[in-house]
């Protein structure tokens, strides 16, 4: 039907015949010639019909945007002054010798070229196969496939073997609800599909496959974001015998390939670490955005003699903290920015967001500041928080004091919205391997310990003998790897022994019977022979987005779910009838 894309014409291929198939993009009359761009996957071509050929003439009268053509037609330059330069192939047209319509369309539900102004992504995504016609979804997907295949190729080398895992399994903690699939010949009994295939890789190891990889799909019933997916994909890997360090630089060099190969930019060689308190300390975040120079600074001894109650209490609490965030050049910054700053930090919990107006503080001192707290402080802070945030003439100095987990979510998302309001953010791609992540946390809710990241995860060798006595202070084998402010990856040394497993299990409160009943095949493969292993995934749709520039994952997955975890395209979920529903003994009980 085609002998060439239409795309991948040029000005060589000038008075061939070329036959192509495709969508009607736009479609121009121009006195008596009609002028059609046809657009196919590598791009468009603009092909001309003349009243010289009646019979096509007629017909093509009768096209109408996505209407699919085949036209045979002879390559011509341009005449001079209507070449596009804003068109690969802008230099040629093809003159129309024969066209067949090969089917029509109804008038799509946006325009595919200017969607960009009104189309509700509801819309987009209800008529999907129409959206992803767009160039910018045909090239986003194209980059995912050149990723998808580079990741493969380079892991194929590096005697990695590709091994599929279960979805009808058994429930995996990453740390969100599970998905549940009911099961037929097995009344009121569930599988879970997996919320990563964490365990079956482990178990992998044990059965000396040394190298595993797999683009899996994993599952979590969580609440949504514009990186979070119920629905994912995971570049998914597990190693034995390999520690940290050398785990980390094999997954390092495949970052590494992979940007040189299809974006042509060398990351840094290292990647640069940092340690969880650091990063937490200085950007009140685990996953810091090293592109946005600012840094949040403790300022909370300084406020031994201040009567501000709002500085005051949380410096005094062991689990209090407060920061101040230099802003350079802020202080041209107006009342209205302030309050919407203000706002923004409320989102995070933050009751308030003081400042302080740097002036003229080398010239005027005190009265070269301006601010609502100032009269609360008396000058040993304030020159305490000049010189420590290194505040200059023209700056501005934000606060936040709260609890330390609302002052770093609060300060640390403002630090990244500054950063890029401001045009403070460097563009420039910056990976960070963050390191030595406590164990556990404390649940806000239950006061429990919980795992940081999961509870296959191992302690430090050398903070083993304090795991109950202290477990706050007791830290993983765990790295995470992070981009411009995303957490891409995130993995970890494996405990390789049963009895440590147990410890673990215990100190999360999932007594030895549960464990046993969630747990027991993993439990019981420890005892077989398990060598010492760990691994890593890569959250493969985050990573196109970064390398895409997208905004959302759900611009690089084909058929994405909306916030609410519906597909709009089919209408799942969707109610089964009865009959199913009899089958797998199931019965619907709606909440009054
Ligand atoms: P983790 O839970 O950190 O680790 O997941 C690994 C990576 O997957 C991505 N990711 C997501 N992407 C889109 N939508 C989601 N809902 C979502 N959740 C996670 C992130 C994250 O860094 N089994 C462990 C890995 C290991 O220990 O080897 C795991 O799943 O980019
Ligand atoms: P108030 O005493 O509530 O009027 O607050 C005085 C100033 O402190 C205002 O600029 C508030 O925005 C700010 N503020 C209040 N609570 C906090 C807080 N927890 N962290 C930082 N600034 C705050």
């Amino acid at each position: 039907m085609r002998s060439h894309y239409c795309g991948d014409l040029h000005a060589g291929l000038i008075d061939e015949t070329v036959r192509l198939a495709g969508w009607v993009h736009r479609r121009r009359d121009h006195g008596g010639v009609i002028f059609v761009d046809l657009r196919d996957r590598s791009g468009l071509v603009q092909v001309v019909f003349d009243p010289d050929r009646p019979e096509i003439f007629a017909l093509a009268e009768q096209i109408r945007s996505e209407y699919v053509l085949a036209v045979q037609g002879r390559v011509r330059r341009r005449p001079a002054g209507t070449e596009n330069p804003n068109m690969a192939t802008g230099e040629v047209e093809v003159l129309a010798q024969s066209l067949e319509v090969l089917n029509r369309a109804e008038t799509p539900p946006f325009q595919l070229e200017d969607y960009h102004s009104d189309t509700s992504e509801e819309v987009r995504l209800r008529y999907r196969y129409i959206d992803l016609r767009r160039p910018e979804m045909q090239a986003r997907l194209r980059v995912r496939s050149h990723i998808t295949a580079t990741l493969r190729a380079f892991l194929d080398a590096e005697g990695f073997l590709d091994i599929e895992t279960p979805i009808l399994t058994k429930s995996t903690p990453e740390g969100a609800r599970d998905y549940l699939v009911p099961s037929r010949v097995h009344p009121g009994e569930f599988y879970a599909l997996p919320q990563s295939p964490q365990l079956f890789k482990q178990l992998l190891m044990m059965s000396g496959f040394d190298r595993y990889y797999q683009i899996a799909r994993c599952f979590r019933d969580e609440d949504l974001r514009a990186d979070r997916q119920p629905e994912f994909t995971q570049l998914d890997i597990e190693t034995s015998f390999l520690d940290e360090a050398a785990l980390t630089g094999l997954m390092e060099r495949m970052i590494r390939h992979l940007f040189r190969t299809v974006l042509d930019v060398d990351l840094p060689d290292p990647f640069p670490r940092m340690t969880y308190a650091e990063a937490m300390r200085r950007y009140g975040s685990d996953r810091p955005d090293l592109r946005v120079p600012l840094e949040l600074v403790d300022v909370a001894d300084l406020m031994d003699d201040v009567e501000f109650k709002v500085f005051a209490g949380p410096a005094a609490d062991p689990e209090g903290r407060v920061v101040a965030l230099r802003l350079p050049g802020g202080a041209e910054l107006t009342r209205k920015e302030i309050d919407e700053y203000t706002k923004f930090v409320g989102i995070y919990g933050a009751k308030g967001l003081a400042y302080i107006k740097v002036n003229d503080w080398t010239g005027q001192g005190r009265d070269g500041l301006q601010s609502p707290i100032l009269k609360f402080l008396p000058d040993g802070a304030v020159s305490g928080i000049m010189a420590r945030t290194g505040a200059e003439n023209g700056d501005l100095v934000f606060f936040g004091a709260d609890k330390t987990e609302v002052v770093n979510e609060s300060i640390g998302a403002l630090r990244v919205k500054l950063g890029h309001d401001r045009g403070l953010a460097a563009d420039a791609w910056r990976p960070l391997w963050v390191v030595d992540f406590p164990m556990f946390e404390r649940d806000a809710h239950t006061g429990r310990w919980v795992a940081l990241h999961h509870p296959f995860t191992a302690p430090k060798d050398d903070q083993l003998e304090r795991l109950e006595r202290d477990p706050g202070n007791v830290e993983s084998r765990a790295y995470d790897l992070v981009l411009n402010g995303t957490e891409v990856g995130g993995g970890s040394i494996r405990i390789h022994r049963e009895d440590v497993q147990r410890r673990i299990f215990r100190l999360l409160k999932i007594a030895d019977e549960d464990a046993d009943a969630r747990f027991g095949f993993l439990l019981k493969a420890l005892k077989y022979g398990c060598p010492p292993h760990g691994g890593i995934a890569f959250g493969l749709d985050r990573l196109v987005m970064l390398m895409t520039a997208s905004t959302s994952i759900r611009d690089v997955m084909a058929f994405p779910k909306t916030q609410t975890a519906a597909c709009m395209l089919t209408d799942a979920p969707s109610a089964v009838d009865e009959a199913q529903l009899h089958e797998l003994a199931l019965r619907i009980r709606l909440r009054a």
